[in-house]
Parts: C-alpha cells; sequence; structure tokens
C-alpha cells in the first residue's frame, strides 16, 4: 500500500506516476499476462506490431515477448517509467520504449497492427461517476486518445 495517493484523483497526475516510477520496480494493473493469454492468443498475431498505450512498469510486454510477440512498443507519459523499463528489459530487439502522450503519438499512421492499453484509460476515469456519461474533459480526453489510436 506504500503507492497509494491521498485521493484518487492523483491517478490523473503525471507528477504521482512519476514519483511513484522512481522507487516502483514492477506492478500489473488488472493482471498480468497470465490472465490475459487466453484473448492474446486469440486476436493478436506473433508477428503483428504491436503497441501498448501507458505501459507503466507491468511485466505484460516482457512476457508477451518471452511468448513470442517479437514487434512491441511501448509508450508512456511518464519519463521516470519509461528510462526505467528501459534499463530493465536491456532492451531486446524488437522492444522499443518512448515517453509519449497517447493523445498525441508521434508515430507514422498505420504503424500498428494492434493497440493495446491496460487500466491506462481507467485512469482517466478515476474522477467519473459514470462510464456512460462522462465529464466533458474526460470526453476530450478520450476523443484525443481514441483518435490517434484510430
Ligand atoms: C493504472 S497505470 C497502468 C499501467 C499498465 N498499463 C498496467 O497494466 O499495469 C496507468 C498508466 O498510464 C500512464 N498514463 C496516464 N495518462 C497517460 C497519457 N496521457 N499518455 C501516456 N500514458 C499515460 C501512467 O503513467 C501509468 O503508467
Amino acid at each position: 500500500m506504500e503507492h497509494l495517493p491521498d485521493d484518487n484523483s492523483r491517478y490523473k497526475d503525471i507528477d504521482y506516476w512519476d514519483e511513484r516510477y522512481k522507487t516502483e520496480q514492477c506492478f500489473d494493473w488488472l493482471g498480468s499476462f497470465s490472465k490475459f493469454q487466453h484473448l492474446l492468443e486469440k486476436h493478436v498475431h506473433k508477428e503483428d506490431s504491436i503497441l501498448i498505450l501507458g505501459c507503466g512498469n507491468s511485466s505484460m510486454s516482457g512476457d508477451m515477448y518471452s511468448a513470442g510477440y517479437r514487434s512491441i512498443t511501448n509508450v508512456d507519459y511518464s519519463s521516470v517509467c519509461v528510462q526505467h523499463d528501459e534499463g530493465q528489459a536491456q532492451r531486446p530487439p524488437g522492444m522499443t520504449w518512448h515517453q509519449m502522450d497517447m493523445r498525441q503519438l508521434s508515430f507514422p499512421d498505420e504503424s500498428f497492427d494492434v493497440i493495446l492499453e491496460k487500466a491506462t484509460l481507467d485512469a482517466i476515469m478515476v474522477e467519473e461517476k459514470t462510464s456512460w456519461e462522462v465529464s466533458p474533459q474526460a470526453a476530450v480526453f478520450f476523443h484525443q486518445a481514441l483518435t490517434q489510436v484510430s
């Protein structure tokens, strides 16, 4: 519970994530690769070019690489997270990390076959009362992020 914020709204702040990633080595929100493996095997091909949005310090992309997925691009807007992940994983060929906001991706169009996010959009929803009627700020965020995905 060391990294629990005082208030849930902190999950929307880059400062919170930067601070957290200074000391936390690895944490998997919602579950790790094994929980989602059956879905990935069904929908994602090993040769697909994969983008992971808001990768955090999750073991997901490393475990996917071990399972045979060979082209994985990780982005997170926390520079601390991205530097940390680069060092840890010793950059296997085909895996890259970039400090980037998911609302403004700088990859050429059609760079990826598959885009994954796990608990990243959830972090933007922390102050919302219902997922069916979000605030104007959240709606703008989702519109920007999903336009990039599209
Ligand atoms: C709840 S964590 C999930 C981390 C990881 N995906 C997992 O499953 O364990 C949310 C992550 O999204 C990142 N994030 C939040 N807003 C972002 C944005 N606008 N662009 C890129 N990353 C963002 C945070 O830095 C954090 O690493």
